[in-house]
């Protein structure tokens, strides 16, 4: 059994750039995590953060114009045989084996994985064939146990349903099977209920949490909402323009907030409980662009605590790899 304390995968002082016309943009800087079996990771902050390039850099799927120009992403760091996925090609046959079968993908939007030409069936017995092959009419039950197990009603005829006859819902559903089916140990999940209506928000998010507890699988939950994190995660890395600003155990992110921004996004989701899916719209002005990076702290044109001529200037040290901690000045101060 795994030993929960220690990490599957470890990402260390990650930098991703991307190519465009007008030069090079930096979309992520020094970010550092810890994925560990059982627990879940809610990654955290408002659209355009970074979270997405955060997941896509891990897997080695980001756009053709991004690279990563920095930094480690450590399968089994704990152990005897660690890999560093940044040394492996993107399309190299390690890699592949990587993608679907160690770390388990759940998208947003589920059509993004689903294809609308085969049924659910055929592609779940795809995803069990392309990683280990136990024959067909194994895989076929497998596909079929697979959607009782994401709480798909009569399995034995939905599996030969093709997707555009399911709900929403059922889609996700699906999607998670499809995640599951190489039985991966990591989960990354992209906002996996941002499309979803309330009620099957909710439910999906249960689902995740019981085979996410069950497997003891170690769970990156990507969400623009704090709600989300409240329910879902253990551990919370808020980011913020493309770094880490906080990192620590969800009870110290809702009781004591470090940071100005942990604090702003906690401030403007006041009726949290009431609404569920309220975004953060109530902290004062936007996310900048990567490529109009504000000087010295990247949240001070927007921070009610910033200090003239400091924060301005300088940027305050990430939080150290494997800590708990923020990124900013005045806490900082309070810990000399
Ligand atoms: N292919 C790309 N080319 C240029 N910039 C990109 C590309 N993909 C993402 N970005 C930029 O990286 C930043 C982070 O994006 P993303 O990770 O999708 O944010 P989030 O998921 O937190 O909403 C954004 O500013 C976005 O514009
Ligand atoms: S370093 Fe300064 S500007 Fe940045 S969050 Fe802390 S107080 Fe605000
Ligand atoms: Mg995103």
């Amino acid at each position: 059994m795994a030993d929960l304390d220690k990490p599957l995968l470890s990402v260390r002082d990650l930098a991703v750039e991307f190519q465009q016309p007008g030069g090079s943009v930096r979309a992520l800087e020094s970010i550092s995590i810890d994925l560990r079996p059982g627990r879940v990771l809610g990654v955290v902050g408002e659209s355009g953060c970074g979270k997405s390039v955060t997941a896509r850099a891990i897997l080695r799927i980001l756009d053709r114009n991004g690279s990563i120009t920095a930094g480690k992403v450590t399968l089994d760091p704990a152990t005897a045989t660690p890999t560093d996925l940044t040394a492996l090609g993107a399309q190299s046959p390690e890699m592949r084996e990587v993608r679907g079968g160690r770390i388990g993908l759940i998208f947003q939007e589920p059509m993004a994985a689903l294809s609308m030409q085969y049924t659910v069936g055929n592609q779940l017995m795809e995803a069990i064939r392309v990683h280990r092959d136990p024959g067909k009419a194994v895989a076929r039950q497998r596909a079929i146990n697979l959607l009782r197990e994401v709480g798909i009603p009569r399995p034995e005829s939905r599996v030969d349903a093709y997707p555009f006859q399911l709900s929403g819902g059922l889609r996700q559903r699906v999607g998670i099977a499809l995640a599951l089916a190489a039985e991966p140990d990591i989960l990354i999940a992209d906002e996996p209920t941002t499309a979803l209506d309330v009620t099957t928000q909710a439910q999906i998010l249960a689902l995740l949490r019981r085979l996410q507890t069950d497997k003891k699988i170690a769970l990156m939950l990507i969400t623009h909402d704090m709600g989300v994190i409240a329910q879902m995660a253990d551990d919370v890395a808020v980011m913020y323009l493309g770094r880490i600003i906080e990192y620590a155990p969800v009870g110290e992110v809702f009781g004591a907030p470090r940071h100005p921004y942990t604090r702003s996004l906690l401030r403007s989701v006041p009726s949290m409980l009431a609404k569920p899916r309220s975004r953060l719209a109530t902290i004062g002005g936007a996310v900048p662009q990567p490529n109009a990076r504000p000087k010295g702290c990247p949240f001070h044109p927007r921070c009610p605590d910033m200090i003239v001529g400091r924060c301005d200037t300088i940027a305050p040290a990430p939080v150290p790899p494997g800590s708990v901690g923020a990124s900013c000045f005045l806490v900082e101060d309070a810990a000399a």
